[in-house]
């Protein structure tokens, strides 16, 4: 080869490794679904493999940092318990379940980012393997067990990266556990929340009852016992309100598999306590949903891993927790905040849930089969959706479902 060719080579390459760690770095959607996602996945059939792989690399930094979208800015800039979100999509519970990784996946473009679920004991979770990717339905199988490193090593990672949630304004909500060996669960709510309420980096809170992989965790849900946790939760709540002198917003997370009759029940409940008293703080939302363990007849995946044991999301949830949302906002009024979750892979899917009376949205399957650029798509396509239908703002769509039938 002449030397002039090999110099003419060596150009041709270096422009093209140039070329896609630019578009790589800068999060090019079809390069990430394409090609780096499928890579990915075959390097690492197990799906748990590839999610700590994930997470080692936002943790060092080895991750995209996708630019800012200041023409979508204005339409998605949204408030809510007095907060100021630079758009409504965020990452759901169980990605980050110790913080560790809060400043790349910021990077993302997420609105906020909820981290956790975190249990006041580190405890490992549930045998392996434990997570399944059912890929002919972009869906996943988790049945993790809230493994996590506990309340100690929580706050020692989000007090290493107090300063950068500081300085780029993060918000970040934390997911609340408990113990599986805890006899009384919401004690292990309240340490949480005792813990963490002064906590700076930490803007909201999340109760979360729904994991369908720690046993008995559901019974919270039923009306008793949800009377119960928020009866005692929530005189805590106010106690370090009074002390603190900080309102922090309180979420309950909320299982897609409750019949009408348990949804009636809860909306009631929610009703009761959205108001502060002498004794109590209010509820400042819900959380709508977790995984599902009910499996659609029309699954495509191949029936060994239908049946494993374990949540359900991804698309086959998406219609689940959406209906859920609208019956929600329509026993609630609307008063009380809905961040809708499940299935979301498009800005529509988005859109739906806000219409259907969500005020913000979560995501997390998808990332797993796009990576994350989707959450760039998610919010372009939403803005161009509001725009088209004539919406200013994210806010003037919220429950819009309700207000059309209405006129
Ligand atoms: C692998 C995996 C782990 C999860 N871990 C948690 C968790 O620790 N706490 C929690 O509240 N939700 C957890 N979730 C549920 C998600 O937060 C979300 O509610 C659900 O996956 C539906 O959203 P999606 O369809 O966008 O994934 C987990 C989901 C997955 C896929």
């Amino acid at each position: 080869m002449s030397k002039k060719l090999k110099s003419l080579v060596t150009v041709g390459l270096g422009a093209t490794v140039c070329f896609y760690g630019y578009n790589l770095y800068h999060g090019d959607y079809r390069l990430w679904s394409r090609h780096v996602i499928p890579i990915i996945h075959l390097m690492y059939p197990d799906a748990e493999k590839s999610h700590i792989v994930a997470i080692t690399a936002a943790r060092v930094g080895l991750v995209p940092r996708i630019p800012e979208d200041k023409d979508i800015k204005p339409i998605l800039k949204t408030k809510l318990w007095n907060i100021e979100f630079d758009n409504p999509v965020g990452l759901a519970a169980g990605f980050d379940k110790n913080g560790e990784a809060i400043k790349s996946l910021s990077g993302f473009g997420f609105g906020f980012l909820e981290i956790g679920t975190v249990t006041p004991e580190p405890q490992k979770g549930n045998f392996l393997p434990r997570v399944f990717r059912l890929s002919k339905d972009r869906a996943v199988i988790n049945r993790y067990g809230f493994n996590n490193y506990g309340h100690d090593r929580m706050e020692t990672n989000l007090s290493r990266q107090e300063s950068i949630i500081d300085k780029q304004n993060i918000i970040v909500g934390l997911n609340l556990g408990a113990n599986k060996l805890t006899e009384d669960k919401i004690q292990d709510y309240i340490i949480g929340l005792q813990r963490f309420h002064v906590k700076n980096e930490i803007k909201y809170f999340v109760i979360n009852i729904s994991s369908p992989n720690t046993p008995n965790l559901r019974n919270l849900e039923g009306k008793d016992q949800l009377n119960k946790l928020l009866d005692r939760v929530l005189r805590v709540k106010k106690e370090l309100e009074q002390k603190n002198q900080l309102h922090k917003p309180l979420l309950v997370k909320f299982s897609p598999d409750l019949n009408d009759d348990q949804i009636n029940d809860i909306g009631k409940i929610m009703l009761k306590y959205s108001n502060e008293t002498q004794t109590h703080g209010q509820i400042d939302g819900m959380i709508i949903s977790n995984t599902t363990i009910t499996r659609p007849a029309d699954l495509k995946s191949p029936a060994r891993l239908v049946k494993e044991e374990g949540g359900l999301s991804g698309p086959p949830l998406r219609k689940l927790s959406t209906e859920m949302i609208r019956k929600m906002y329509r026993l609630t009024n609307g008063s009380i905040p809905i961040i809708g979750v499940g299935g979301i892979e498009t800005g529509l899917d988005a859109y739906e849930k806000i219409k259907a009376g969500a005020s913000m949205v979560q995501l997390y399957t998808s990332m797993i089969y796009f990576g994350p650029p989707i959450v760039r798509e998610v919010k372009y396509e939403l803005a161009y959706m509001l725009a088209k239908d004539g919406f200013k703002n994210v806010n003037d769509a919220i429950g819009a479902d309700f207000k059309s039938l209405k006129n």
